[in-house]
């Protein structure tokens, strides 16, 4: 089968492209960079095209069955996913996955979660065949707070005190890679959600154990988050994220034992817990002294 994967050198994408290949697919990964095509694996080829140009899109989807569609943060996101979904359409693609937000219902005034529901309305308009995986909090959003956590001892994700089921993004990946090899998944959507209820106190503590030193919850103060984020990620976007941390805060991310359910539909293990992420993200950090997690894969 030839599947594209878009957004297949990030964070979910990549881990996506490395199950497919694994299954023996066809893969195929839209890039805006040439550079990048030497990174993939044997079994998996770049495609140059670009989510601002429609018609790279259509060439891009030549020959395609199957697509998985992450769409990357940005103030034209709704604009970049209808532009998929009529280029797969057009093209007689069989089957679109689409990476969405828990509950991204339940919080349209934030506008990442707006635009992914008009791409979602466009996928059950567009009477092609879809599925939609509503995934929680990443676990390896941490990664990014690498300096945070070991230099100043203080863990910043703002997740607030009601807690989050928050997840791995393996475990979204496989269960991507299950809705787009088997039958059965089309016209659903899934909730992808980790085992634990964690607040940004639970996070802290963890990471405490696991270090052997303190680390402390850098509050739930937005202001606070947002003027040191914006030395980092732009103006529209610490707007965006603190909209969608005070949501959050008022009310988390908690998962429903019904979604649970629904989840294993598309599950094949259990799902991977935040202590081992911690453990193989901390030996990845500092690897000489936290060897017995390093050898953990
Ligand atoms: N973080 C969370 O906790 C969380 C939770 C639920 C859902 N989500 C959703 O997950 C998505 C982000 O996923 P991620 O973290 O895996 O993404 P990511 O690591 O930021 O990767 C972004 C990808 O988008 C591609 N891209 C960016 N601009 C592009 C353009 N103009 N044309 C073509 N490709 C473009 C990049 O490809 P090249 O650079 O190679 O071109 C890259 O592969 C967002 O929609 C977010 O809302 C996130």
């Amino acid at each position: 089968m030839n599947i594209l994967v878009i957004g297949g050198t990030g964070l979910v994408g990549s881990h996506v492209v490395k199950g497919l290949v694994a299954k023996g697919e066809q893969v195929h990964i839209l890039t805006r960079s040439a550079d990048k095509a030497d990174g993939f694996p044997l079994g998996a080829s770049g495609i140059i095209g670009d989510l601002h140009k429609p018609e790279t899109l259509r060439w891009a989807m030549r020959g395609i069955d199957r697509v998985f569609l992450v769409t990357p943060l940005s103030p034209t996101e709704t604009e970049e996913g209808l532009a998929v979904v009529a280029a797969a359409n057009h093209a007689g693609v069989r089957h679109l996955v689409y990476l969405s937000i828990y509950h991204v219902e339940q919080a349209p005034y934030i506008p990442h979660f707006k635009s992914k529901m008009k791409i979602q309305r466009a996928l059950r308009d567009s009477g092609m065949a879809f599925t939609v995986i509503m995934a929680n909090n990443f676990f390896q959003n941490d990664l990014v707070y690498r300096e945070s956590i070991l230099k100043e001892g203080i863990y910043p994700q703002p997740i607030g005190d009601i807690g989050l089921n928050r997840v791995d993004v393996r475990d979204i990946a496989d269960a991507v890679v299950a809705t787009l090899t088997q039958t059965g998944h089309e016209f659903h959507c899934y909730p992808l959600i980790g085992a634990e209820v964690l607040s940004g106190q639970d996070v802290a503590d963890i990471y405490t154990r696991t270090l052997g030193r303190e680390i402390r919850y850098g509050g739930n103060d937005l202001d606070i988050w947002g003027g040191k984020a914006t030395h980092t990620l732009p103006g529209w976007l610490v707007q965006d994220l603190k909209l969608m941390y005070e949501f959050f805060q008022r009310q988390g991310l908690r998962a429903s034992e019904a979604d649970f359910v629904l989840q294993a539909k598309v599950r094949c293990h259990l799902p991977r817990n935040f202590h081992m992420f911690v453990g193989e993200t901390v030996a990845a950090w500092m690897p000489d002294e936290h060897r017995e997690y390093a050898k953990v894969g």
